[in-house]
């Protein structure tokens, strides 16, 4: 069994704060919406997602599969111009995708990707998925939950999601007995902020409440779009734990 000296989770609040990731798996989050988006469209029956840095990006790729992809994508929260989809996870139903490769070009969450190539892995999280994703990565020696911000500033709710997971893999270390892993002060503020947000929580305040009040939620509400904020503030609504292939620059 592997000692808590050699394990050592972190979290970048933001791309740009990320430490060298080499040896490292990093959960890369986007709870508003990309990485929510990625989870529901994969579940709905996506043969796999193509992340794109920029939207010319995005087009080329579409230009080249062809027919059986779709390309989807935001700016500034709205579908952009010429695409078949935006960045609802609402959007992605099986009749939109299954069977389909899906392009996405987003502002931030699929940009955030890119700042990921030197990791070991790369694996897609968000509320939807937290508890898988820390079924997952519990017994890893080296992780680093990448928040992806909005707008290169620090978003509320990847942060909460951050603290959940890495309280979630606390749990799952101390059930099986594995010893404590040494937490980055980034590691202690994403939990510290997440108790802070339960309490509320428990104290009857909705999560969907913060996240509406947060950087990336207040885009989202006012475009209309609080059922998206709805979907990502559900806990656990999926068991599935994405992969960004390093290679071939899939997701399935
Ligand atoms: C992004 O990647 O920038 C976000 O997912 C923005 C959005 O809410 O569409």
């Amino acid at each position: 069994m592997p000692t808590a000296a050699s394990h050592r989770f972190d979290v970048a609040l933001l791309p740009s704060a990320a430490q060298p990731l080499d040896g490292t798996t990093v959960v890369v989050v986007d709870v508003l919406r990309a990485t929510s988006t990625i989870i529901a469209a994969l579940f709905n029956g996506a043969t796999d997602v193509l992340p794109q840095p920029s939207i010319e990006a995005a087009r080329t790729a579409h230009q080249r599969i062809g027919e059986n992809s779709v390309i989807g994508g935001e700016r500034q929260g709205k579908i952009v111009d010429g695409f078949q989809h935006g960045n609802s996870p609402l959007e992605y139903v099986p009749e939109a995708i299954k069977g389909k490769h899906l392009i996405l070009a987003t502002t931030n969450g699929t940009v955030a990707m890119e700042a990921c190539r030197a990791a070991d892995r790369v694996l897609i999280g968000a509320m939807v998925n937290v508890d898988a994703v820390a079924e997952a990565v519990f017994d890893i020696p080296r992780v680093c939950v990448m928040c992806s911000g909005t707008d290169r500033i620090i978003t509320s709710e990847d942060v909460c999601f951050a603290g959940l997971l890495l309280e979630r893999m606390i749990a799952k270390r101390k059930q099986k007995q594995i010893p404590d892993a040494f937490l980055t002060d980034a590691a202690h503020i994403a939990i510290d902020h997440w108790r802070s947000v339960q309490n509320a929580v428990a104290a009857g305040k909705p999560l969907v409440d913060f996240f509406k009040t947060a950087r990336g939620g207040i885009n989202l509400v006012r475009i209309g779009r609080e059922a998206d904020i709805e979907f990502a503030a559900q806990i656990d609504r999926f068991n599935t734990v994405p992969e960004l292939d390093l290679n071939s620059w899939k997701i399935t």
